[in-house]
Order: structure tokens, then C-alpha cells, then sequence
């Protein structure tokens, strides 16, 4: 099989680079190693920034986003038995965001690609990439029972923090930066309506939790848990509680209980692969970078390392020139990096650390009262949250 694009991972970033090449008149391959029914039921982010909820727009895949996606306008701190609104539009010259599952994202691209193209293989997994740095790199991929090759001009790895993609780096070519924490999160979603109308960002008393949504009949709540937690070790009641605990303020806020239908850990990682590409072959998304879950930028991140990269193939395909794919890598980073500074500081902030003494804790709500108490502050926390601009 041969491409302009061979595209590794039907992701969201796999999927909507596939959409935006296809629309400039490039053609690509997507290989996704799982079934479709996987990929579309993978539950994980939910906050999308101005900028992705506009990408989609502009590439006529935001029909359902438009009319089932939730406009927030700001989000709750909530600390020290006390709540704080955050106004975004107020602090950033009118942005929002938007609360619609990245299940439904993958749904909405892979109707798309599977009615309009281009080619999209599930349980299609690539294997290795060879040659990156000829003019005709080779992705080797198993499907339909056997050993297959897509030869391409550039390939692009969109294949996640497990991916292939990135062994392809010759040694020292490249450099990765990385931070664990020490805590992880328990992630549920329940058949109750959401008990507030903006989500929820809490330090209390036993750690982090956070309560977000999925529909005006779905709520998506998270909960610190330490590291190597099992959920089954925690019971419905026992979230429940430890929920109650973390979320609780003096005045009247009650949370809703209801059926919980999904339980998941996931543990907290900050990494960064520098550079973003090689030869012809390029990352972007988790296979690049990964960030912890606190302030939603990885979904984000993501599209935005895409419409990047689809804007430096547009110039080529219009010019022939390779200028702006030379830079892809420069232009992503600096963002990448401030994505990267703003998830740890929310993370530190608002996790309470196994180990930490008093005076940690003390300066986390030094943190806190800043940002409550200065617009300056406030609005520094809003322009991050809603999201940075493009270098393009
Ligand atoms: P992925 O979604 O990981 O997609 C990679 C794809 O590549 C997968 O489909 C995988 O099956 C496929 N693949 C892997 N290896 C191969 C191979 N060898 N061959 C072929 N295919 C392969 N981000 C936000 O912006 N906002 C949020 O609110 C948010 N909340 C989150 C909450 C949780 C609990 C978690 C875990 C993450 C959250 N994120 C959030 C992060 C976000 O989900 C990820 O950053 C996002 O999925 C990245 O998209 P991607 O396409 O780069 O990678
Ligand atoms: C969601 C996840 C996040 O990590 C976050 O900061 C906000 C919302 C969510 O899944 O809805």
C-alpha cells in the first residue's frame, strides 16, 4: 500500500489530521490497532478549549458538538471549606469552553472519515517505522493476519503514550523530559444529573477531586487516590463519601448520589519527546507529550499539535517548499511547554502530597488565596485554562 500520509493511531489526533489533510487534497492512510467499538467507547477527556471546539468547526465536524456540547463560562475553586468562581469571559476578553466527551469526537471523525475517507484500518497495528529519514519511510504493520507495508512520503506518528512511533528516533536523536507524581486519579461516571453547573476544581481535606459532566444527565467525577490503587477497592459508597468529604463548604451545596456505570485509575505522568520530528517522520498528541489530567490540556494539546501540523502540509502541497514542516517541531514546543507549566502547577496546587508537611500545605492555599484574591492572578489561571494561542 503506498501514501502521501501514513498516519500510526485513530485517535483524536490521528482522526482530525486525517480530516484536515484530506480536506486540503492530500491523501493519508489512518492504521488504528483496536476494534472501532474500542476506540469510540474509551472514556477520557472532556474540556475542550475555544481553539479545538473552532478546529472542528472549521472542518465540518462539530454538528453534534454544536448542539450537545456544554458552554462554561468558568469553573470553582473550592479550598478551605470556600468556593470561588473564575469568569472567564470576564478575565480573557470573552473566551469559554466546552464540556463534550472525546468519545463522541472519535464517533463524530470516524462517521466522517468512514463515509468521505480517507482509508481508515482498525485493528490495523503498525509494527515499526523504517527509514525515517529517506524520501520514502516504510510503516510495517500487522492486519488481517499477516505482515503488510505502507510506503509513504512522510509518516506521522499519532499512536499515544504506548505507541511505536517514537522508537524510530535514531539514539540521540532525541531527548525526553519526564515527572511522575506521586498520586493518581479514580475516575467514575454516573447516571445522576450533575450537581453544579460549572465544574468543580477542589483541594479538600484528603486530596484533589473534581467534579465535571458529560450531559445534563451524566456526571464525570474524579477523586485523588494514592499510586497502585485497585478500584475495586473502593465501593460506590466509599467514593461517594470521600467525594462529600472533598467537595464539602460551609453553606448549602448538596451532592447528588446516583449509579455509578464506569470505574478507572489513571496514573500522572508529565513527558515531553524533543523534538517532535525526525526526517519525514513527525508526532504529535500523546505520542509526543503527556500531561497530568488537571486542567484538560492533553485532548487539547493534541488538536492543537495537529492544526499545526496540517497548516506546515498545506504550505507544502500549495509551494513544494518544506519550510514551515522543518519547523514543525519549534513551532509546537513552546506551547507544548507552557501546556506542560500549567498542568504541574494545577496539579501541585491542588493535590495533597503523601509525605507533605504543613508548610507545603500552606503554601498551596497561598497559591489558591493569590489567584481568588488578585485579577491579575485570575486572569493569568483563565488565559492557560481557555487556552494559549498558536504560534501560527
Ligand atoms: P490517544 O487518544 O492515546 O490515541 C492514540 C491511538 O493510537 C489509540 O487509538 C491507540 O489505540 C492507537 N495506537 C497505539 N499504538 C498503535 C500502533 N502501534 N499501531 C496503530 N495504532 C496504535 N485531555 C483534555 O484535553 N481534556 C480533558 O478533559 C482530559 N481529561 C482526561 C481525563 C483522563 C482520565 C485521561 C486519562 C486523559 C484526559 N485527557 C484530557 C487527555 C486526553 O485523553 C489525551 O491527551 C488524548 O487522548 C490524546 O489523543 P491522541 O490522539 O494523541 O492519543
Ligand atoms: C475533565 C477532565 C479533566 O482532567 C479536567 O481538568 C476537566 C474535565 C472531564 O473529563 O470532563
Amino acid at each position: 500500500m503506498r501514501t502521501t500520509v501514513g498516519i500510526i493511531g485513530g485517535g483524536p489526533a490521528g482522526l482530525l489530521l486525517a480530516r484536515l489533510l484530506h480536506r486540503t487534497g492530500i491523501d493519508c492512510v489512518v492504521l488504528e490497532s483496536r476494534t472501532r467499538a474500542y476506540v469510540e467507547q474509551r472514556q477520557r477527556a472532556g474540556m475542550l478549549e475555544q481553539g479545538t471546539v473552532d478546529a472542528l468547526r472549521e472542518c465540518g465536524a462539530a454538528d453534534r458538538l454544536g448542539a450537545e456540547g456544554l458552554t462554561h463560562h468558568g469553573i470553582e475553586l473550592r479550598f478551605d471549606r470556600e468556593r470561588h468562581r473564575i469568569d472567564f469571559p470576564a478575565l480573557t476578553g470573552g473566551r469559554t469552553v466546552t464540556i463534550y466527551a472525546q468519545t463522541e469526537i472519535v464517533k463524530d471523525l470516524v462517521a466522517l472519515q468512514l463515509a468521505e475517507g480517507p482509508p481508515l484500518l482498525f485493528e490495523a497495528e503498525a509494527i515499526a517505522v523504517e527509514k525515517p529519514e529517506s524520501d520514502s519511510p516504510v510503516v510495517r504493520f500487522l492486519h488481517e493476519g499477516r505482515e503488510q507495508t505502507l510506503s509513504c512520503a512522510y509518516v506521522v506518528g499519532c499512536d499515544g503514550s504506548h505507541g511505536i512511533a517514537h522508537d524510530a528516533f535514531p539514539a540521540g536523536a532525541s531527548r525526553t523530559y519526564a515527572h511522575d507524581y506521586p498520586y493518581s486519579w479514580l475516575g467514575i461516571l454516573a447516571d445522576v444529573p450533575p450537581s453544579c453547573e460549572e465544574l468543580i476544581y477542589a483541594r479538600g481535606p484528603g486530596g484533589f477531586a473534581l467534579h465535571s459532566m458529560r450531559s445534563p444527565s451524566v456526571s464525570r467525577l474524579y477523586v485523588q487516590v494514592p499510586n497502585g490503587t485497585d478500584a475495586d477497592d473502593w465501593p460506590d459508597e466509599r467514593i461517594w463519601d470521600e467525594l462529600d468529604e472533598r467537595f464539602a463548604i460551609d453553606g448549602d451545596w448538596r451532592l447528588e448520589r446516583g449509579l455509578i456505570t464506569a470505574k478507572s485509575v489513571t496514573p500522572m505522568r508529565s513527558y515531553v519527546h524533543e523534538p517532535m520530528s525526525h526526517g519525514r517522520l513527525f508526532l504529535a498528541g500523546d505520542a509526543a507529550h503527556i500531561v497530568p489530567p488537571t486542567g484538560a490540556k492533553g485532548l487539547n494539546l493534541a488538536v492543537s499539535d495537529v492544526r499545526v501540523l496540517a497548516h506546515c502540509f498545506a504550505e507544502f502541497h500549495r509551494t513544494g517548499s518544506t519550510r514551515l514542516l522543518d519547523r514543525y517541531s519549534e513551532l509546537c514546543l513552546n506551547r507544548v511547554w507552557q501546556a506542560t507549566r500549567f498542568s504541574y502547577d494545577m496539579t501541585r496546587m491542588l493535590h495533597v502530597h503523601p509525605g507533605g508537611d504543613a508548610f507545603d500545605s500552606r503554601i498551596q492555599l497561598a497559591r489558591l488565596r493569590r489567584i481568588t484574591a488578585s485579577r491579575h492572578a485570575a486572569a493569568e489561571l483563565a488565559a492557560n485554562y481557555t487556552g494559549l494561542p498558536l504560534a501560527l
